[in-house]
């Protein structure tokens, strides 16, 4: 596979069936904070690539209940004063030069994201249990997660009160509810990301024979 970044998954014994191209790119997904980015701009069609594989995730009834707002580079800026804002009385108790340290983590951490989505969720409860609306925006997340992966950019959800609270403020009406923010960007593939282990399905699946 052209896309699939060497460094990362490819290891028969975590994949001894690794036979679906989908699988690379499933196990290579993993959250990538915005510490990590470098500087670097998706190229609009990928940008684009990405949002429309987001609204191909499944719903029950089409109620594609999204919206995704692109932050713009000044919202970029304003974030990282808004999570300074945000948690700047937690670290009263820090040494002063490590609590300026801190500070200016945070006004930098979102400076470096090729792009930075607000994910806003739609409710259509008339018509639907609320469950099955989350389920259908986290499946569009998702696409968006795996697209990045496919694309070797890095990406994460944020879903912190920073996050969540700065969404609020883009203007939502009064049947949206903030998600948080989806954070993108590029990385060094070089370094291999965490790997956090998963519980063998053997502990998780009932009725699987084989195994
Ligand atoms: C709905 C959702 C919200 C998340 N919010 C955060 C978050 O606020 N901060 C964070 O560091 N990671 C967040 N994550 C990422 C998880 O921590 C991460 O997916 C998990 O540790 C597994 O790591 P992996 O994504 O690299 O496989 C979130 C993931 C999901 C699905």
């Amino acid at each position: 596979m052209e896309f699939f970044n060497e460094n990362l998954i490819k290891e028969k014994e975590d994949c001894p069936h690794f036979y679906s191209p989908i699988t690379a790119v499933i196990r290579n997904r993993r959250s990538i904070y915005a510490d990590r980015y470098y500087k670097k701009e998706i190229p609009a069609h990928e940008l684009e690539e990405i949002l429309t594989n987001a609204t191909w995730a499944p719903t029950h009834k089409m109620t594609e209940p999204w919206r995704f707002i692109i932050l713009s580079d000044e919202q970029q800026v304003d974030y990282g004063n808004y999570m300074f804002n945000y948690h700047k009385d937690r670290y009263y108790d820090l040494p002063e030069v490590k609590r300026t340290v801190k500070f200016e983590y945070l006004k930098n951490y979102p400076l470096n994201a090729a792009c930075i989505v607000a994910v806003v969720f739609q409710k259509n409860s008339q018509l639907l249990p609320e469950w099955e609306e989350i389920a259908a925006i986290s499946c569009a997340v998702q696409n968006m997660a795996l697209t990045c992966t496919a694309l070797n950019i890095g990406s994460y959800w944020a879903s912190g009160g920073a996050a969540v609270d700065y969404v609020k403020t883009l203007g939502l009406t009064d049947r949206e509810q903030s998600f948080g923010l989806f954070f993108m960007g590029y990385y060094d593939l070089s370094q291999k990301p965490v790997t956090k282990r998963r519980t063998a399905i053997a502990e998780k699946v009932i009725g699987l024979k084989h195994i």
